[in-house]
């Protein structure tokens, strides 16, 4: 099953009387507990594009489909609940609350939420992103690697069906982006979370299922077997 489907999506950009085409034209579906990378040079609309498939900023033709059902049917307020509830978000930048400790931070979604914690799920996650020892310190006592996983831990927190990660390892040395890796490819097989990520590095692809190749906005090669 297809948790998540795009159909001749296209974006546009106007830079006063030039049009930036970021994305232009692109047709994909996605797998429920795929790993797919999403990779190209910078300035080819990966981001954009993440951005469209995740809701964060609508298309200007095109449709994207979460679970069957299209994005443009959702009201704001509606596609809001969907991304807060469903869609897990983890970037470059950790932004995490400086004065809150780690597992303050990672509880924040759930808070807004008003839900329940699930402390067997989060035990489990905390473990699995081996965070333990960082719950009750501030970002400011983290090292790089330990705030982008304290930052997974919040983008799983309410249990999402995909997390959508844009450059996770882009400000980590070698040595904690591979860690930060691992952890995100053991994430999708341990808790079955659909995992896009966009990267420009190759190595980071290569621990993906699937690699979906974008220049100029247009997909160029697409790894899917079929
Ligand atoms: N908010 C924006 N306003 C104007 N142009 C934008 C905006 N966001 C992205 N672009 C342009 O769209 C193209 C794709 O950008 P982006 O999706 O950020 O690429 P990537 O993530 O692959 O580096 C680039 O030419 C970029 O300058
Ligand atoms: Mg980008």
């Amino acid at each position: 099953m297809h948790i998540l489907e795009c159909k001749d999506l296209r974006k546009e950009y106007y830079s006063g009387e030039n049009i930036v085409s970021a994305v232009d034209g692109i047709t994909a579906a996605f797998e429920k507990g795929s790993f797919t990378a999403v990779i190209g040079p910078s300035g080819s609309g990966k981001s954009t594009f993440l951005h469209l498939l995740s809701g964060l900023e609508n298309p200007n033709g095109g449709e994207v489909y979460y679970d069957g059902k299209p994005l443009s049917g959702y009201n704001d307020n509606q596609l809001s609940i969907l991304r807060r509830r469903r869609f897990g978000f983890v970037f470059q930048a950790y932004n995490l609350v400086q004065e809150l400790t780690g597992y303050e931070n990672i509880l924040l979604p759930i808070m807004l939420d008003r839900k329940h914690k699930d402390e067997a799920y989060l035990k489990k996650l905390i473990e699995v992103l081996e965070i333990e020892d960082r719950l009750h310190h501030l970002p400011s006592a983290m090292s790089g690697g330990q705030q982008q996983r304290i930052a997974i831990a919040r983008a799983l927190a309410n249990k999402p069906a995909i997390l959508f990660a844009d450059e996770p390892t882009g400000n980590l040395d070698g040595k904690s982006g591979r860690e930060v890796l691992s952890l995100l490819q053991l994430v999708n097989r341990e808790f079955g979370i659909t995992l896009v990520l966009v990267t420009h590095d190759l190595s980071v692809a290569e621990h993906s299922q699937r690699i979906i190749r974008i220049e100029d906005g247009k997909i160029t090669s697409d790894s899917l077997p079929v």
